[in-house]
């Protein structure tokens, strides 16, 4: 077995396990604490599920190193070959009130270079996975981007960060976008935006200010099924701007996000 296929067998049962129990032992009055903004919230939820998942990697590889979205583990990799990155509940909001659109997502990275993604939607017993060079798959099934190449025809997922004034431009942005495209989609959670994307679900996608844990799994399952997921003017992906969609659709979307400012407060 080659390492990223070992690595991959890992995420993966990390994530079942930890989408397992949020599935199985939500508690009907979760504790809700915020981070940045009043509305980014956090549950003893989130926090349970990644000490959970930490303990299930560190127990088999106790040297690697962790970035977790709750703060876990430090983020540095210290020189360390491995890092493993890692939202225990992708969709917090989704969860606190009971849609089923939320996900856990996990990623390796090897020297820099995610190798490895697992993103489980416990909801729907959906497991999406991809290895670097090899395939992405949905439930073990190999996935691969919709055809859609038009802007007109393409049904486009977007999200909100936490900030109240990031949030007014980002909806002075859709006003540009809204107009020329089948539709929008505002669906909760960026890893399954992209998983959707990976697998015909939606057309493109684009959002600024996610974090490395929300989309580095993802990415490379969106990638491996044939899309285009980078920044703006070909750089990599970040926080400034995540655009995404298909290689035919990918420069119409990119072209009009770059002249809206998208990557802009
Ligand atoms: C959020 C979700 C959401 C996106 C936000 C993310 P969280 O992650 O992915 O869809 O629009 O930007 O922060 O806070 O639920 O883990
Ligand atoms: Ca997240």
């Amino acid at each position: 077995m080659t390492e990223p296929a070992r690595l991959l067998e890992l995420a993966v049962s990390a994530a079942l396990t930890a989408g397992e129990f949020l599935l199985d032992a939500r508690p009907a009055d979760l504790v809700v604490a915020t981070k940045s903004t009043p509305t980014d919230v956090v549950t003893q939820m989130d926090t349970a599920a990644e000490r959970l998942i930490s303990t299930a990697i560190r127990s088999s590889r106790p040297d690697d190193a962790m970035l977790g979205e709750e703060g876990q583990d430090a983020g540095a990799s210290d020189g360390r070959r491995v890092r493993w990155i890692v939202d225990p509940i992708d969709g917090t909001v989704n969860y606190l009130y009971g849609l089923p659109q939320w996900s856990v997502s996990i990623a390796a990275e090897v020297s820099g270079v995610v190798v490895a993604g697992a993103v489980f939607d416990p909801s729907k017993g959906e497991l999406f996975t991809a290895e670097r060079g090899v395939g992405a798959w949905l439930n073990g099934v190999p996935i691969s981007v919709s055809g859609c190449s038009e802007l007109a025809q393409a049904l486009v997922g977007t999200g909100f960060g936490y900030d109240a004034a990031r949030r007014g431009r980002q909806a002075q942005v859709l006003t540009g976008v809204l107009p020329l495209v089948r539709d929008i989609r505002r669906l909760g959670a960026a890893s399954l935006d992209l998983c959707w994307l990976a697998c015909g679900r939606l057309d493109g996608y684009f959002e600024r200010g996610l974090g490395v844990w929300d989309y580095s799994a993802a990415a490379l399952i969106a990638t491996q099924a044939g899309a285009r997921v980078e920044g703006l003017h070909g750089r990599a992906p970040s926080g400034d701007l995540l655009v995404a969609g298909s290689g035919r659709l990918f420069p119409a979307l990119h072209d009009l996000v770059a002249e809206l400012g998208a990557d802009r407060d």
